[in-house]
């Protein structure tokens, strides 16, 4: 059984003062029966780590180098998130896809990085709209999920995140019928891939997930969380979007 997780990507969003926001959280969950992520701008993920250190809620990062050191002016490995207080690292969001170029080659060397240095990596897969209305949503998002993911994996250690590019911050979502089709593609194609250690990847929902909808969404077989960008940045809507998780 997949562990299930919420998580929260701030994406360029925060300064110290919304930190409240994390320590609010902490205050509410004492303990949860599931994971909890806040992936703040690295410019947080230290003072964010102190706030929630005796929580159950993890810090984490949106990218890193695929390098552990360097000459990479304004790039942060991995060892160095590490060592700032992340244990998360997202690869692979479409906006980095979209602004920084990252093709899928990109994504899986950053993934080995964040695996080498300890980490967990969130890969995150998606269509774009024009791929969703050619037909070829399943074809896309396995073929991302192919190419991003390294050969040899720990399920422990691993978490893919079905973002349509379409969906994120748009407030459209897909049909859980949508949801459920590619969730189950990604889990056959996990399991041909790497065997039964797929069953206990943890697979995730992303793109306009609220507390509204997100119990339909995390009744969907084999979606196990959810990746939360807008409904993350205040702690009242993430912590309804982690209740339903929690009673899901
Ligand atoms: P959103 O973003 O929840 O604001 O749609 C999701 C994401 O990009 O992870």
């Amino acid at each position: 059984m997949a562990r299930k997780l919420a998580a929260g990507n701030w994406k360029m969003n925060g300064v110290t003062a919304n930190l409240a926001e994390a320590a609010a959280l902490a205050k509410e969950f004492v303990a949860s029966s599931v994971d909890i992520l806040l992936c703040p701008p690295a410019t947080l993920i230290t003072p964010m780590a102190q706030i929630l250190k005796d929580s159950p809620i993890a810090t984490g990062a949106q990218d890193c180098h695929s390098n552990e050191s360097g000459a990479h002016t304004g790039d942060i490995s991995a060892a160095q998130l590490a060592d700032a207080g992340a244990t998360y690292v997202i690869t692979g969001h479409s906006e980095r896809r979209a602004d920084h170029s990252e093709s899928d080659a990109d994504v899986r060397s950053k993934t080995e990085a964040v695996c080498a240095a300890g980490l967990t990596a969130i890969v995150c897969v998606g269509e774009t709209l024009g791929q969703r209305e050619a037909g070829d949503a399943l074809k896309v998002v396995h073929g991302q999920l192919l190419r991003s993911l390294p050969d040899e994996i720990d399920a422990t250690k691993l978490v893919i995140a079905y973002e349509p590019v379409w969906a994120i911050g748009t407030g459209k979502v897909p049909t859980l019928a949508e949801i459920a089709e590619i969730h189950a593609d990604m889990r056959a194609t996990l399991t041909e891939r790497f065997g039964d250690i797929a069953a206990d990847l943890p697979l995730l929902y992303g793109g306009s997930v609220k507390p509204s909808n997100a119990a339909d969404i995390f009744a969907v077989a084999d979606v196990d969380g959810a990746l939360v960008g807008g409904a993350s940045l205040k702690a009242a809507d993430f912590a309804g979007i982690i209740s339903a998780l929690e009673a899901s």
